[in-house]
């Protein structure tokens, strides 16, 4: 369905976030027929550019970040016709007259702060003084939206002096993608997961992301940040809030962000011995994460393991285990619900029974899989055997699957649209500092140095001994 025309200026046009996800994205939903005829894509920066020589820079962007089989020079042409530059100074007065009398009266204006979070404030001002945005205007903010609490406040203050909470849009890509907006489905539109839903029938919940990839290139930004602030703070903390949420009364912008809210806020402060930070060796012919940071000595973590508790009725009982890190040994994000014994069991202790487990998979290989207990087939008398009901979504959906939009043009369309349901929330942001911070702090004082981990390996030692503890362990990483 298209979306209302539209002019959307994009700050840091010319940057990596822009030229990888904004403008291929934009691009790809031009080519779907969502973004009409008379929408408009304004790109503002520092850089001395014309029209013609942004074009050509978008041009160049599609060709590298949007697969082959999806580039229609035809398209492309008419996508580029709809693209205008502004040279911008930030910070200063250039630009901002000419910005002004590009703006077109009746389309939903847009402006995406692909910039860093310092010059937030200055963009919202003239943005303002220059009356080029309105009461209906939007912003979108990217992450990292603070680095704690006291920043991220200062942030939402410095938007809140000329935007309304409505107009503004803060960027969680994880929040964008299918399979995350699929937990909601697969909870609340289902009769069958919800009533188990609960310490008393689950045992634990485990959320892995795994990266391979190392921080090479990006040093200098993940030594301020580490695992904690670049994944945890946001990614991980709302895919914990889409599966511990109570169900919204509707599906509703501040229906399921109010529900998000009091997760974050049940969250107990995590114990010393319930962190697990790691840092990558050298191995796999690449450098050691110091060798990738400008800190020689740095204690930054690329790999976290957490224990966490949500302190409600629901969860009484029930441990939500995280972890994410970088070099591992696949690229793989998945939840998984592990659920209790049965009551009582009519088998005997040697029947090879199981625990039922509900595997969520993100990325890759998106779908779902109910691990479920059998009689094994044969002779043998009754002996228990554990197999998946497997669904993959790429076979359940067969050439839909490919159409699958990525979690920013999605994002981008519901900002056009004025769907706020997959951003988060001024306060939703403030409560994950208002948690993480006490945790950060704590390592930095006690002076907590990461355990090294190999590349290829599913991390430290200490992050299996964490569920070992607790006679549990953490699901193959593959
Ligand atoms: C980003 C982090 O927000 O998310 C990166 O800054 C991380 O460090 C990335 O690699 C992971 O996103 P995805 O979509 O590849 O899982």
């Amino acid at each position: 369905i298209p979306v209302d025309a539209f002019d959307l200026v994009i700050f840091g046009g010319t940057g990596d976030l822009a030229k990888r996800k904004i403008l291929p994205g934009l691009y790809r939903r031009f080519m779907a027929g969502q973004m009409t005829e008379n929408s408009r894509i304004i790109g503002a920066a520092r850089a001395d550019l014309n029209d013609d020589s942004f074009r050509a820079l978008v041009g160049e962007a599609i060709e590298e970040f949007v697969p082959k089989d999806r580039q229609d020079a035809k398209i492309i042409a008419q996508f580029l016709e709809k693209i205008a530059y502004v040279s911008i100074d930030a910070t200063g007065e250039g630009g901002w007259a000419k910005l002004r009398g590009m703006m077109r009266e009746g389309v939903v204006r847009a402006f995406y702060f692909s910039v860093a979070p310092s010059l937030f404030g200055a963009i919202a001002e003239r943005l303002h003084l220059n009356e080029i945005a309105d009461a209906q205007s939007r912003i979108v903010v990217e992450k990292p939206f603070g680095r704690d609490l006291a920043s991220a406040k200062a942030l939402n203050a410095v938007l809140a002096k000329h935007f309304t909470e409505a107009q503004i849009y803060r960027i969680d890509h994880y929040l964008g993608k299918e399979t995350v907006q699929n937990l909601m489905a697969v909870r609340f539109a289902n009769i069958l997961f919800e009533p188990l839903w609960k310490a008393e029938y689950v045992d634990h919940v485990q959320i892995t992301v795994a990266e391979t990839v190392s921080v090479d290139g990006r040093g200098a930004y993940y030594d301020k940040s580490g695992a904690m602030r670049d994944m945890v703070q946001n990614h991980m903390m709302q895919l914990l809030c889409l599966i511990a949420m109570e169900p919204p009364y509707h599906f509703d912008p501040d229906a399921v962000r109010d529900e998000k809210l009091k997760v974050i806020r049940a969250l107990d402060p995590v114990k010393p011995e319930h962190i697990v930070r790691g840092q990558y060796n050298a191995g796999g012919g690449e450098g050691s994460y110091i060798e990738h940071s400008e800190d020689p000595s740095s204690k930054t973590e690329s790999y976290i393991a957490l224990k966490v508790k949500v302190s409600n009725w629901r969860w009484q009982g029930t441990p939500f285990y995280l972890r994410t890190g970088k070099r591992l040994r696949a690229r793989a994000s998945e939840i998984a619900i592990t659920f209790k014994e049965p009551p009582h069991s009519i088998f005997d202790d040697a029947s090879g029974w199981r625990e039922n487990v509900l595997v969520i998979r993100l990325q890759p290989n998106e779908g779902m899989e109910l691990q479920v207990m059998i009689k094994e087939p044969g002779p043998g008398g009754m002996r228990l055997m554990q197999v998946p009901l497997d669904m993959s979504f790429a076979a359940a959906l067969g050439d839909e699957a490919d159409d699958v939009p990525d979690a920013y043009e999605r994002l981008i369309m519901d900002v056009i649209r004025g769907n706020q349901t997959l951003f988060m929330r001024g306060d939703e942001v403030e409560a994950a500092w208002a948690w993480t911070d006490p945790l950060i702090q704590g390592w930095e004082a006690r002076g907590d140095k990461p355990q090294g981990y190999d590349p290829g390996s599913s991390g430290p030692e200490d992050a299996l001994m964490l569920m070992h503890r607790d006679g549990r362990r953490w699901r193959e990483i593959k």
